[in-house]
Formats: structure tokens, C-alpha cells, sequence
């Protein structure tokens, strides 16, 4: 029997349009849950909506609509983002559906026929936008409510309350006995001390709120929408219904992936209900940190007005793009912050550069070298890309199986920076004018294209399109690299020689940065002194001049020359020529990989007879020595210099 794997993410207000910061849960539930699908586990994955309560009916209200037709069309904008993201759900509950109301009230009669429900009154504040009720002592100074700093209203209400206080000290015992609970550490250690001062009843009824469940033996009261919304991670499996054969197989639930401030509910609140219905605990509840928006680090949020929609950044960037930003920029767990930005930059350097770039080499030179087929290695395997892949994938999976997202990724981009550099070290463009070495370039562009093969399996779970292309561009049927056993795929050796790569776009076209205000507008100095013979030109002249940051991807002599070199660029993934007469100061080789400083808009013109789309910069002296000008820094190729 293949392990299983259940996981699932909270599911959502549908008060507002969903914003960046809710599809960072979701893109990691998602990433997740391929993996293990990817592993061969026998994997479920939820989410849905949590469509009733006082925070919608109010909402619903403003907007001048029935709750049922207002949740109606933002589940619906909800469940598109979702496909523009790739999110590949199993199921999606939507708590106004009649399996889970069904299931909701069975639970409720349940637990208040056994007695851990009771009729009461509820005196005290009630915070809407999380909707949850706070004792006075609690309260933030001013009547604010401690988790999200908004006021809080008064409440007295006849309410239901649930026997929390019995269970907890069962609960505290479960907590210490299985230290995988609550994750990471951090929140772990706060709901113990949380439980430690006590638990009170909580109230789990309204009679002010009537967009709820009702009450079954008591129509005037609504059950609480806490109780309401977990019972989803059950009742989306058909618990308690006639058919609950999902339920007996998946759960209980391997993850519960949360945002930090709802961790109380789903250790608390969540597990107490089950063991008062007597079922297994989830195995973990792991709770994430927040995507804080700009520099003021704040939550992103509706009411804050700083939310991003991740529509726009999907059409703008692509659906890879935006996935992994946010899979890799933030450290699970912690909080991290969102700047569009870091976004372009994770595009142009990892994906663009450093992936895009990786496959565009590789897939050129085989054209160029090896008339387009991937060659045998004819065991001249060095190994090195054997054990860098190798060596990936462990780390990878290590980090998976931990949820460390961005450190998996960071595994794999590790072959990607080797893999790289190899090209650098084996130059296949010497190899090739050698017939001695014909054995080693076979066995070097084999290793490359094997690495890229191995890659792209490895990074189904996380992207989404790319993978895809990365096998087309290899000449293998790109639906293999989901599908295909992951103990097969991942094997080093299965591309077969022979096979013809067809070379296609770059995987990530360069984003170019919104140029910021120009600097040097201001005030002309005046006193600063002019070397003689100079003349002064203004900004704008200067501006004229398109100045790149190029790598070098081959290099050789000019046929007749002394002076001149062919310098083959990549310059922000388009490929480019520049003939250069260094050739007295470079050797071809010393060139390759480097990255150097262009001019791009230079006039193309003919060195003989050979085409130079642009020049390149270097310093010299009098007495002709000469210095390219590099970089000092390594910033992805395209990179504007001014
Ligand atoms: N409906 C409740 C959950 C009930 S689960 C039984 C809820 N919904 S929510 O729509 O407000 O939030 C859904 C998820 O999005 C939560 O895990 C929340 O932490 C997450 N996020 C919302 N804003 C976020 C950020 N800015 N950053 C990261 N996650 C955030 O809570």
C-alpha cells in the first residue's frame, strides 16, 4: 500500500478578492501535495471557503446583496485564481454546501447530547473580522482586539458553550507526548503556555447572527463559525454521511497548513472537538508566517489598502514566475516581506539566468557541436553532474520532508549554479575543434542534458509550465516529466543518445526594470574640472548609450586575423554577436563565462567580413595594455550600466 498523505489549507473568507498573501499558503499546500503525489504517495488535497458568519453577512449587506449570491460570486473569482495558479486541488468545500451542513449539525447534536455542549449566556466582546469572542482581560488597551488591533463589540448574548476546559489537560498531554503536533517550535511553545493558564468554555452558538448553520434542536441560534469552518477537514471527506470511505482513508490529516494567527483555532478549539467525538488528531498543524507588504511591514490586508493582486502579477510575469517567488523567497515558517522587485529579481537571476540560460547552452551546443542529438557519454563521465544531481535531489527531499520549502528549491538551484560553471570549466566549444576529444564533449553535453532532464522532474512540484518546457527543448515528450515513476525519472542515465533537442524560446524572457528617476538631473556642478580635450556632454547624451552587462558563451579567432575575437554574449537571454579585437590580450578561453560590459546600440558593422552587433568595453594605456571591463559583482546578464 502506497503511503498516504492528506494535507490541507484553512479555507477562506470570501469576503474580499484574495490577495498575495493568501496564495502564498495555498502555492505551498500545492507544492506540497505534487510532491507527494509525485512520490507515488496516495495524496489528498483540500481547500475550499468559509462562507458563513457575521463578517460576511455584514459584508453581503454593504454590498447590497443576499450572503448567498454576494459569497456566490467571490467563491467563484476565488476558485479562478486558483486555476490561474495551478492550484491542484481534490476537493474544494464550501461550507454553505449541504454535505458539510448536514455533517456540521450531526456534530453539534453529537456533542450536546454527551453533554460537552450546554445551554448558557455569552457577556463579553467579540472581535468580526476574526470572529472570536475575547474576555475583557484579554483586550488590547482601548477595547482592541489582540490579534488584529481592530475594536472590538460588546456582546450579551443566550449561547451554547462546548466543554473545552474538561479536555484540557488530555489536550496539553497529547501536545507533549507528539512534539510534531504543533510546528514549527516557536508556536508549539505558545499554545502550551497558552493552554497552561487555563481554558474557558467557549461560546459556540449566536442568536444575533443569522448567515450560520442553525442550531438543529434550537433554530434561534446559529452555530458558531469556528466550529462551523474546521469541521471541513472531516466533513469534505463524508464524515458521519452514508458514504465515508474518503474519511476512513485519508484521515487523520498528515498537515494542516495555517497562517500563524490561526494556529490557536486549529490546536485548540479543533483537536478538543475531536477527541470529544473520539477521533485520531491530525499529525501536524504547521503554522506559516505572514508575506508583509513594502517596508512598513505590515499584513497585507483589504482594510490596509496594500494588497497586491496575484491575477496581475501572474498576466504580468507568468504563473512559474509568481510561484516560485513565492515559494522561494520566504523561509517557511518566518515572515518575509513582498516587494515586486525581489520578484523580478528572483525572475531574471534564478529563472532567467541562471535556469533559462542553463538549458539555452546546453540545448545550443548540442545543436552546434553534435548535430543536434544528444550524444553518447562513451564513458567518459567524469561524474561531477552525476554527484551534483544526486546530492540535490537528497537535499531536496530532506527539505520537502521538513517543509522547507525554499531550502529544497535552494538544493536544486545548487546543480543549476554547478552546472553552470561546468560549461565554464569543460569550455565544449575548445572540445569541439579538438578530435582528440570528441569522446569528452560527448560525454560533457550528455551529462549537461541529462542534469536538465533530472532537474525538470524534480521541480514538478513547485512549477508548473517550465518542467514541460525544459523536456520539449530536450526531445522528450513533455508529459512523461510528471507522470513518469519518480525512481525511474530520476535516475541518472535515462536519456537515451541520439534523441533530437529542438531548441525553443528562452524559458524566462528578461524583465526589464522600471527605469527610477534618472540620477544627475539636478543642478550642473560648474566647478568640476574637465581633463582637456574632453567635451562636456549632458545627461541626456550619456542616456543615448545602451550599456549592458553580457556573459560570454564562446570566444575564437577571427580566420586571418591577429587582433580579432568572435565573442559569442548572451545579454538578458538573447543571443548576440560581437567581433573584438582583443586578441592579443584574451585568450579565447579566459573569456568564457565572464561577464563583461557592452554597448548595445552601437551601429551592427563588419570585421572582416564577420557581423558586430555592438562593442565591448575595455580600459588600456599608452603603452597598450589592456583590461576588460568586468564586473565586481555578478548581476544577471542584461543588466543595464549607468
Ligand atoms: N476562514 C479562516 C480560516 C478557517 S480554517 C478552518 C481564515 N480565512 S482567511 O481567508 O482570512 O485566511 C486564509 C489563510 O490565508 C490563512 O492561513 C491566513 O493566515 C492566510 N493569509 C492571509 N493573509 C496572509 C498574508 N499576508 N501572508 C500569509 N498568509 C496570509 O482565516
Amino acid at each position: 500500500m502506497a503511503e498516504k498523505f492528506y494535507i490541507t489549507t484553512p479555507i477562506y473568507y470570501p469576503s474580499d478578492r484574495l490577495h498575495i498573501g493568501h496564495s502564498y499558503t495555498t502555492v505551498a499546500a500545492d507544492a506540497l501535495a505534487r510532491y507527494h503525489r509525485r512520490l507515488g504517495h496516495d495524496t489528498w488535497f483540500l481547500t475550499g471557503t468559509d462562507e458563513h458568519g457575521q463578517k460576511i453577512e455584514r459584508r453581503a449587506q454593504e454590498a447590497g446583496k443576499e450572503p448567498q449570491q454576494f459569497v456566490d460570486e467571490i467563491v467563484a473569482s476565488i476558485k479562478d485564481l486558483w486555476k490561474a495558479l495551478h492550484i491542484s486541488y481534490d476537493d474544494f468545500i464550501r461550507t454553505t454546501e449541504p454535505r458539510h451542513e448536514k455533517a456540521v449539525q450531526a456534530i453539534f447534536t453529537r456533542l450536546y447530547e454527551q453533554g460537552d455542549i450546554y445551554k448558557s449566556e455569552y457577556e463579553g466582546w467579540y472581535c468580526t473580522p476574526c470572529e472570536t469572542f475575547w474576555v475583557e482581560s484579554k483586550l488590547k488597551e482601548g477595547k482592541y482586539c489582540p490579534d488584529c488591533g481592530r475594536p472590538v463589540e460588546r456582546m450579551r448574548e443566550e449561547s451554547y458553550k462546548f466543554r473545552l476546559s474538561k479536555y484540557a489537560d488530555r489536550l496539553l498531554k497529547h501536545i507533549e507526548e507528539h512534539p510534531d503536533f504543533i510546528q514549527p517550535e516557536s508556536r508549539r511553545n505558545e499554545m502550551i503556555a497558552f493552554i497552561r493558564q487555563g481554558l474557558e468554555d467557549l461560546s459556540v452558538s449566536r442568536t444575533a447572527v443569522r448567515w450560520g448553520i442553525p442550531v438543529p434542536f434550537d433554530p434561534a441560534h446559529t452555530i458558531y463559525v469556528w466550529i462551523d469552518a474546521l469541521s471541513n477537514y472531516v466533513t469534505a471527506l463524508g464524515y458521519g454521511s452514508q458514504d465515508d470511505s474518503l474519511y476512513r482513508r485519508y484521515w487523520p490529516a498528515d498537515l494542516h497548513l495555517v497562517g500563524k494567527e490561526i494556529v490557536r483555532f486549529h490546536t485548540i478549539i479543533w483537536p478538543i472537538i475531536l477527541l470529544a467525538l473520539g477521533e485520531p488528531l491530525p499529525k501536524q498543524v504547521f503554522g506559516h508566517g505572514w508575506l508583509l507588504f513594502g517596508t512598513a511591514g505590515e499584513k497585507m490586508s483589504k482594510s490596509k489598502g496594500n494588497v497586491v493582486d496575484p491575477l496581475v502579477l501572474i498576466d504580468r510575469y507568468g504563473v512559474d514566475a509568481v510561484r516560485y517567488y513565492l515559494l522561494r523567497e520566504v523561509p517557511f515558517g518566518a515572515d518575509g516581506t513582498y516587494t515586486e522587485d525581489a520578484l523580478v529579481l528572483r525572475t531574471n537571476v534564478d529563472l532567467a539566468n541562471d535556469l533559462g540560460n542553463l538549458l539555452n547552452r546546453t540545448v545550443a551546443m548540442i545543436d552546434r557541436f553534435a548535430g543536434g542529438k544528444v550524444p553518447d557519454p562513451a564513458g567518459g563521465d567524469d561524474g561531477v553532474l552525476r554527484e551534483a544531481v544526486a546530492e540535490a535531489l537528497a537535499g531536496m527531499r530532506e527539505n520537502m520532508d521538513r517543509l522547507l520549502i525554499s531550502d529544497a528549491l535552494a538544493s536544486l538551484w545548487k546543480v543549476v549554479g554547478r552546472a553552470n560553471k561546468y560549461i565554464d570549466e569543460q569550455a565544449p566549444w575548445n572540445l569541439a575543434r579538438d578530435p582528440g576529444k570528441q569522446d569528452r564533449l560527448g560525454a560533457v553535453l550528455y551529462s549537461l542534458a541529462e542534469t536538465l532532464r533530472v532537474l525538470a522532474v524534480a521541480l514538478t512540484p513547485f512549477l508548473v509550465e517550465t518542467p514541460e518546457k525544459i523536456w520539449d527543448q530536450l526531445g522528450l515528450d513533455p508529459s512523461g516529466v510528471r507522470t513518469e515513476p519518480w525512481d525511474e525519472a530520476t535516475r541518472w542515465g535515462g536519456l537515451r543518445p541520439g534523441t533530437a533537442v529542438r531548441r525553443g524560446d528562452p524559458l524566462f524572457p528578461r524583465i526589464e526594470a522600471e527605469r527610477a528617476e534618472a540620477p544627475g538631473d539636478g543642478e550642473p556642478a560648474g566647478t568640476a574640472e574637465v581633463p582637456e580635450g574632453v567635451a562636456l556632454i549632458d545627461y541626456a547624451d550619456f542616456q543615448k548609450l545602451d550599456l549592458r552587462v553580457a556573459r560570454v558563451l564562446s570566444a575564437e579567432p577571427v580566420p586571418k586575423t591577429d587582433k580579432l575575437l568572435r565573442l559569442e554574449l548572451d545579454v538578458g537571454g538573447e543571443p548576440r554577436q560581437i567581433v573584438s579585437g582583443i586578441a592579443e590580450h584574451y585568450r579565447p578561453e579566459e573569456l568564457v563565462g565572464r561577464l563583461i560590459v557592452i554597448v548595445a546600440n552601437l551601429r551592427p558593422r563588419k570585421l572582416r567580413g564577420v557581423e558586430s552587433h555592438g562593442m565591448l568595453l575595455a580600459a588600456s594605456t599608452e603603452n597598450g595594455e589592456l583590461s576588460l571591463v568586468t564586473l565586481d559583482r555578478p548581476l544577471p546578464s542584461g543588466s543595464r550600466v549607468r
